[in-house]
């Protein structure tokens, strides 16, 4: 059978015997190294003085992760650089704050054929590559341009953005053209698959074929995929009932004192719409003076990238806001946003998110959203939360019975607000009951499944 090498920026591998320290997308492609055994390649997170290619190898729990070290140059210029100051911002829609430097562009080049140079001797005949998201996508060419035949995937975790903006890049069509080097590439949603669809098809003068989603550029195809990633539903699940999880929600209930609380648990970024929740809190703060000391928000917002500018802007913002929010509302009991620069292991955000009567996941823009998924399996199903969702997660196509709200709009949020403070305990079920369903249909096993049939299966289709 084929090993898999699965190929990222960040390699999070199993940290014990349980998956509380581990994120959803880590439990998933573990479990996928464990079935067909391989290796997971990427960034230590170290730095070093002279890259040297020097492989460090550790096994555990049954998943091998293989990790270099980056020079300070390769991460101010691929990691702090292109990837997250040029492409993150753009593929979220903020022209505002991309930033394009010849320097950025060079490192990420470099770094790639970095990473190709080192992981190619490890690389067997059999194997098949899996290349993770935006810090990687010219990977799988630099690979071939190393002689590499293998079967190659590649999947972008984050939205593509509209063809327009896209075009804004300064190497969009190289950076577009280099997906041709993968058997297939897979994005979260319809949406974000149809950008680069049209961008290839307009820009690149690639040829469609819609009836099995096939893309073809100066002979080379590619297949496309529309494939969400789920969470570890039933395990999750299983977590919030556990006893971290009961010792949070204990806690949580004891200190929210009979109020509600309404949970937010995002990375500290922009594209997260902190600022824009604030501030549609704050609306409803002002505008229901009736309830509004019945409610309190806690936001979990752990520090991100705190080596780029417009994160420690963001950071900024949100204690500027937090704090005014709070100086204007705040009652000797009560103060109306708990706002916590931490982050906590799964099985204790478990407990905390069946605690919250109501979840709010409102970004921007996001490429699928797995909080707004653990928030929903983590309920009650007696008494389960209502789960306000953006529009603009990918999230939003799979759990179409959420609340669903245009984060830019304070009074949208506001209303929202209301509406799930009023819901009642039937309507709250019937929308869980229908949100759960999707959760565990569509879980990770199903997404990586799906992915890996579509990659081993495009052997036979190269072949035919
Ligand atoms: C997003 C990206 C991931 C990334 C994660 C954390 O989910 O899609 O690729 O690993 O953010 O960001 P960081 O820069 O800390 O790895």
């Amino acid at each position: 059978m084929s090993r898999l090498i699965i190929i990222s920026n960040r390699v999070t591998p199993p940290a014990g015997p349980d998956s509380a320290a581990q994120g959803g997308l880590s439990v998933a492609l573990s479990a996928a190294l464990r079935e067909y055994s391989g290796i997971w390649f990427g960034w230590s997170g170290e730095r070093t003085d002279h890259f040297n290619g020097h492989i460090h190898f550790q096994r555990s729990e049954g998943v091998t992760t293989a990790t270099i070290d980056l020079e300070d140059q390769d991460i101010e210029e691929y990691y702090n650089g292109f990837a997250n100051r040029t492409l993150w911002p753009l593929f979220h829609y903020r022209i505002d704050l991309a930033e394009y430097e010849r320097e950025f562009a060079g490192g990420y080049q470099r770094v790639n054929a970095r990473f190709a140079e080192t992981v190619r001797p490890l690389i067997e005949a059999e194997d098949v590559v899996w290349v993770q998201d935006y810090h990687m996508i010219p990977l799988g060419a630099e690979l071939r341009r190393l002689g590499c035949k293998n079967r190659m995937g590649f999947f972008l975790h984050i939205p593509w953005p509209p063809r327009r903006l896209f075009a804004i890049l300064p190497l969009a069509t190289e950076l577009a053209r280099s997906l041709f080097d993968y058997d297939v590439v897979g994005f979260h949603t319809e949406e974000w698959l149809d950008a680069y669809r049209e961008f290839a098809v307009e820009d690149l003068g690639a040829t469609w074929r819609e009836s099995d989603g096939v893309l073809t550029l100066g002979g080379k195809s590619v297949q496309l995929l529309n494939c969400p990633i789920g969470i570890d539903a039933a395990e999750f699940a299983e977590m919030s009932r556990g006893p971290t999880a009961q010792h949070a929600f204990r806690q949580m209930q004891e200190s929210a004192n009979g109020r509600v609380m309404m949970i937010g648990v995002d990375r500290l970024d922009y594209s997260k719409g902190l600022e824009d929740r604030f501030l549609g809190y704050e609306r409803f703060l002002r505008e229901h003076t009736e309830v509004r000391k019945e409610v309190f928000l806690l936001q979990i917002a752990p520090p991100s990238r705190e080596a780029v500018e417009t994160y420690q802007e963001i950071r900024t913002t949100l204690e500027g806001l937090s704090g005014r929010i709070n100086g204007a509302y705040a009652d000797v009991d009560w103060v109306p946003i708990r706002y916590v620069n931490q982050g906590y292991p799964r099985d204790y955000l478990a407990g905390i998110y069946r605690a919250a009567r109501i979840g709010l996941v409102t970004p921007l823009r996001d490429g699928m959203n797995l909080v707004a998924k653990e928030y929903v399996a983590a309920q009650d199903p007696e008494d389960p939360g209502v789960l306000i969702l953006s529009r603009f997660a990918g999230a939003a196509i799979q759990l179409r019975d959420a609340v669903l709200v245009n984060p830019y709009s304070a009074e949208e949020m506001s209303d929202a607000i209301v509406t799930a403070l009023k819901m009642d305990r039937s309507e709250r079920i019937r929308r869980w009951r229908s949100m759960m369903n999707s959760v565990e249909r569509e879980d990770v096993i199903w997404w990586r499944q799906k992915f890996t049939d579509a990659l081993m299966g495009s052997e036979m289709r190269a072949a035919s």
